[in-house]
């Protein structure tokens, strides 16, 4: 096991089953933000039905499983095997959903799947250095695909990599000029408030591929 595994996997053990609802009822449901029935939904995603969708550092598969639900075919890639287990035991029953253990550059350097959708929610974007990632998440999207992550608001760019966990935290800017070099264009970038109580707003960072 590496160190990262380790680390995530140390991380899992904290980790909270998600609510059986949210505040309107839904037993599924997808959230950008660190806080819970905040924020924007899924329809910044695009059509879902029969769309090939990857989550990069999915978790416990809940926001995940949200797009299972609405017809899309969903793939959930992360580093910590109790996650996958987690996920797979939690939403496995639903239709055209799979979790997978791997590293994300492992991953796309190894799949022969073509993506409408990848995504990121305080996931692998932001643990992964976007020189390695970026263009294996072009190359594995289709034409006019949505790219979407979001992660912690900064207002410099702070690299902490060569620890257990290593972070690429970059400035809304930033991750326009890195995204358009990249090769994907109708970059928006975002600060979505934080709620009534909240300390810190939430990095919202969408794109095409071009
Ligand atoms: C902060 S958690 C967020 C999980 C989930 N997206 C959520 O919102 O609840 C980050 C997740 O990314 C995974 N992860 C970190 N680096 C990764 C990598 N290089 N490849 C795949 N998954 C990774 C971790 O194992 C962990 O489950």
């Amino acid at each position: 096991m590496t160190t990262a595994v380790e680390a995530w996997e140390r991380y899992a053990e904290k980790a909270q089953p998600r609510r059986p609802t949210n505040a309107a009822g839904a037993t599924t449901w997808l959230n950008w933000t660190q806080y819970a029935d905040h924020g924007p939904d899924e329809s910044a995603l695009g059509e879902l039905t029969g769309r090939r969708v990857l989550e990069m550092g999915s978790g416990s598969g809940s926001n995940l499983a949200h797009l299972a639900t609405l017809g899309a075919i969903c793939t959930g890639v992360d580093l910590a095997p109790s996650r996958t287990a987690a996920a797979t035991a939690r939403w496995g029953h639903l239709p055209s959903l799979e979790f997978v253990t791997a590293d994300v550059i492992d991953y796309l350097a190894t799949v022969t799947t073509v993506f409408d959708v990848i995504y990121s929610i305080f996931g692998a974007v932001w643990f992964t250095d976007p020189a390695s990632l970026l263009p294996l998440v072009r190359r594995r999207m289709a034409p006019d695909g949505v790219f979407a992550f979001s992660h912690l608001p900064t207002a410099e760019t702070c690299i902490t990599s060569g620890r257990a966990i290593s972070k690429w935290q970059y400035p809304a800017e930033r991750w326009k000029q890195l995204l358009t070099a990249a090769g994907f264009d109708a970059v928006t970038a975002e600060t979505i408030a934080a709620p009534t109580g909240g300390q810190q707003g939430t990095l919202w960072v969408r794109a095409r591929r071009a």
